[in-house]
C-alpha cells in the first residue's frame, strides 16, 4: 500500500517544511496538508488542504477514510508560553488530539503516527547539563505536563495495542520560511528579523540562559528519518532526546555581530524566564544517534548564516 500522509497542523512553524519537504518524497497529491483555518498560502496552495479541527474525531476519521491516509503526523499544539495563558484549553488540545490519532492506529485505520515531544518534558529537578534519556522528569509547565503524559500513552498505546507511534522531544526550533508561535525558545528567531530590520533586539530572557537549540532543516530530516526506520529500530517508544547546539541568547547576539557589527542586544526577562530556568541546557541524544542514525548538520555559525541570508532576501 502507498504511503498517504495527512499532516495535522500544517500552517505552523514545523508543519509548514513539513509539508514541503514531505510532498518533495512522497508526492505533492499522496501529502494531505490540514489545519483549523487557512493561514499558509503556500502550504494551502501547493496541494491538498483540508480545514479540520484537531479535536474533532469525526473530522479526523472521515479525512482518513477520504483519502486512505496510512501516516499522521500530528503538529497541533500549543506551546510553552501560551499553554500558561490557557491552560485548560491547552490540555485539552494537547492531549485530545493526540487520543482521537492513537485511537485511529489502535483501531487499524492509520499505520504510523508521527507525534512531537519537547524538552519541556523535563523540569527543575532534572540534571540540567547533557540531560539522559531517561532521568527525573517533573515539568513545571501546562506544556510540559502535557508532552509527558502523552509520551507515557504513545508508549502504553505501542506496547498494549502495537501502534507504531514514533516521536522526538524537539528541541527550541529555529527557522526562516514560518515564525513560531508561543514557544519560550522563540526569542532565537525573533532576533534574526530584528537585527536586520532595527539592528537592536530586546531579549525576553536573560543573557546567560543556556537552552538546546535546533535549526528546522535539522528538525525536519530527523522527523523524515525517524518515520522511515525500520519498525525494529526504534526502541524507545515514548519519545527520543534529540540534540543539535545549545547557546545563551549573548553567544547568538555574538555571531550575529560577526555578520551585522552594529547590532545591540538589551534584556528585560519576563515570565518565561522561570520557564526556561525550567528546562535543560544540554541534552543527551546518543540514543537517536544509535538507533536510526541521528545526526546534525548546523551549528550556531552556519545557522547563523543561512538565517541572515535567507531573511535579507525576504
Ligand atoms: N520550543 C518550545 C517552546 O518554547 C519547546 O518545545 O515552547
Amino acid at each position: 500500500m502507498n504511503t498517504k500522509i495527512l499532516i495535522i497542523g500544517a500552517c505552523g512553524q514545523i508543519g509548514t517544511e513539513l509539508t514541503h519537504k514531505l510532498r518533495t518524497i512522497y508526492g505533492t497529491e499522496n501529502v494531505i496538508a490540514s489545519d483549523i483555518r487557512k493561514m499558509n498560502t503556500d502550504v494551502v496552495n501547493s496541494g491538498p488542504f483540508e480545514v479540520v479541527n484537531a479535536l474533532d474525531f469525526n473530522q479526523i476519521e472521515h479525512l482518513v477514510e477520504v483519502h486512505q491516509i496510512t501516516d499522521v503526523y500530528l503538529m497541533a499544539a500549543l506551546l510553552s508560553a501560551t499553554a500558561e495563558k490557557n491552560p485548560a484549553f491547552a490540555w485539552d488540545l494537547n492531549m485530545n488530539s493526540l487520543f482521537h490519532v492513537l485511537n485511529l492506529a489502535k483501531a487499524k485505520k492509520i499505520k504510523k503516527i508521527f507525534w512531537p515531544s519537547s524538552i519541556a518534558v523535563f523540569g527543575p529537578t532534572t540534571p540540567k547539563e547533557n540531560t539522559p534519556q531517561y532521568t527525573i522528569m517533573e515539568p513545571s509547565t501546562v506544556y510540559g505536563i502535557s508532552k509527558q503524559a502523552g509520551e507515557r500513552w504513545c508508549e502504553y498505546y505501542h506496547h498494549i495495542f502495537g501502534v507504531d507511534v514514533r516521536s522526538i522531544r524537539y528541541p527550541g526550533l529555529i527557522s526562516w520560511s514560518s515564525p513560531p508561535g508561543g514557544g519560550t525558545t522563540d526569542y532565537a528567531v525573533d532576533i534574526y528579523y530584528k537585527a536586520l530590520s532595527q539592528g537592536t533586539y530586546e531579549c525576553f530572557l536573560s543573557s546567560e540562559t543556556k537552552m538546546p537549540m535546533m535549526y528546522m532543516d535539522d528538525a525536519i530530516q530527523a522527523t523524515i528519518d525517524i518515520m522511515k526506520a525500520d519498525a525494529d529500530q526504534i526502541k524507545i517508544r515514548s519519545s527520543y532526546n534529540l540534540a543539535a547546539m545549545s547557546f545563551t541568547p549573548t553567544e547568538i547576539a555574538a555571531e550575529i555581530k560577526k555578520s551585522i557589527p552594529d547590532f545591540e542586544i538589551t534584556y528585560k526577562p519576563d515570565f518565561r524566564q522561570q520557564i526556561a530556568d525550567s528546562w535543560p541546557a544540554s541534552i543527551d541524544d546518543s540514543s537517536a544517534r544509535k538507533d536510526w542514525g541521528w545526526k546534525h548538520k548546523f551549528d550556531l555559525t552556519s545557522m547563523t548564516q543561512d538565517m541572515l541570508l535567507h531573511l535579507s532576501k525576504q
